[in-house]
């Protein structure tokens, strides 16, 4: 600190470096300029993280396609964050699965044993804990903590509580499972019934649950189309419908729709899913508009490619699964970095999110800007990609 403090006096005084009005300058304006930012930045963002997590604490969170990869990371995120979970999905052993891994992360959260105690006026409590194998200490929780006087007569009027009370666990909400079909739009109608009896109401839907394909636009069925903006688009679109009068009623919403790079710019090969998500999001920003007067917020959030089983469980032109591991897919986002990217997104009501590399944020804008240049290096694409699967 000392040397830190000496090397400003030198700038100061003129005894280091520079003419001493570029000096006068540095010390005066940039520097303290330079540290405000920085700490107006810090503020800022802490303010912003704190308002996330209020908004998130206690929000009933709908999540579609919680099965598997980004939904189930999603459902991890939201569920330490307090939100009450209804996970929804066509597999249920699957959910029961992500529910005791959730049961997991609740137990985790408790270390040892520990005791509760409160001080005379009972304005204060005090919870001491023991970490297995560390001397007796005191545990800080969300809320508290006490000073040394009142640590010592919490210890001396302590009790000891079953884990299962630990206040800090009553941040965390029972889980709840539906099970439907997203490409079954009558299905869909039942879920959300099933959803607000469940719960009585819904604060956030995610729109995560997604099928991929792989095919040519000459040999693919339309029924193979059909289904896949069955499950994409129309699937989504019907909860929404369905859920939505129920947050115009209740005054709070936000309706999220995990789209993709390919809901702004095709490739060749993917035609049914790019449409699919390309219809996702012209429906979203319709809706984010006719949302205003009602304060519902509308979040589209389009990630590149992520490590999940998307390469795996996508279709062909005939209806048939895929089966195999893309490379963009495997060198991907981790599912918990584009969870945590969703998670902020949702906090901080923002509207449109765009989680992609260089490239492909460039091609997005290359298709806004020059889009006959993006048209000739897709049909480059188109070409050595034909080249590749006829070899
Ligand atoms: N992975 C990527 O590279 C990538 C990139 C951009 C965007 N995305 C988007 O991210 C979202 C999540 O996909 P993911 O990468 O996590 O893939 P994933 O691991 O294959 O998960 C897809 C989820 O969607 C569910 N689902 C599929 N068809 C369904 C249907 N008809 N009804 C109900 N649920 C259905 C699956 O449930 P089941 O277990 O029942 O099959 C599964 O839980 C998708 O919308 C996808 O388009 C992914």
């Amino acid at each position: 600190m000392d040397y830190v403090f000496f090397f400003f006096l030198s700038i100061r005084k003129g005894f280091l470096g520079p003419p001493r009005k570029l000096m006068d300058l540095t010390s005066w304006v940039i520097i303290p300029f330079l540290f405000g930012s920085i700490g107006i930045y810090g503020l800022v963002r802490l303010l912003r993280r704190l308002r996330s997590s209020a908004y998130i604490q206690d929000a009933v969170v709908v999540i579609t396609g919680a099965t598997s990869g980004l939904g189930k990371e999603c459902a991890k995120v939201f569920y330490k964050a307090g939100a009450q979970l209804v996970l929804c999905g066509r597999n249920e052993e699957g959910l029961k699965d992500l529910i005791n891994e959730l049961c997991r992360i609740r137990k985790g959260s408790v270390q040892g044993s520990y005791s509760l105690a409160r001080d005379s006026d009972e304005s204060h409590t005090a919870i001491l804990g023991t970490a297995p194998g560390t001397e007796e200490r005191s545990v800080r929780l969300h809320v508290f903590l006490c000073d040394r006087t009142l640590q010592s007569e919490c210890r001396q009027q302590r009790r000891v509580l079953p884990c299962d009370t630990h206040p800090s666990l009553a941040q965390f909400h029972k889980p709840h499972i539906v099970i439907f079909d997203l490409s079954d739009v009558e299905a869909v109608a039942n879920a959300a019934k099933e959803i607000l009896q469940l719960v009585g109401k819904v604060d956030i839907l995610i729109n995560n649950a997604g099928i991929s394909y792989r095919g040519t636009i000459l040999n693919t069925k339309v029924s193979v189309d059909r289904m896949i903006m069955d499950t994409n688009y129309f699937g989504p679109v019907a909860l929404t419908k369905a859920l939505l009068p129920s947050m115009i009623k209740n005054k709070r919403g936000h309706i999220v729709a995990i789209s993709s790079v390919q809901g702004k710019i095709s490739i060749p090969f993917r035609s049914a899913y790019s449409a699919s998500k390309h219809a996702t999001q012209a429906f979203c920003d319709c809706l984010r508009a006719e949302m205003v007067p009602h304060d519902i917020a509308v979040t589209v959030v389009s990630p590149g490619y992520i490590q999940t089983n998307l390469s795996l469980n996508a279709v062909t032109d005939d209806g048939s699964r895929y089966g195999v591991m893309d490379k963009n897919t495997a060198e991907g986002r981790t599912p918990e970095e584009v969870a945590r990217i969703v998670f902020r997104a949702v906090g901080e009501r923002s509207k449109d999110v765009l989680v992609a590399g260089l490239v492909p944020t460039l091609a997005v804008y290359l298709r806004a800007l020059a889009p006959k240049i993006f048209f000739s290096i897709m049909a480059a694409r188109a070409k050595k990609e034909r080249k590749f699967k006829d070899a």
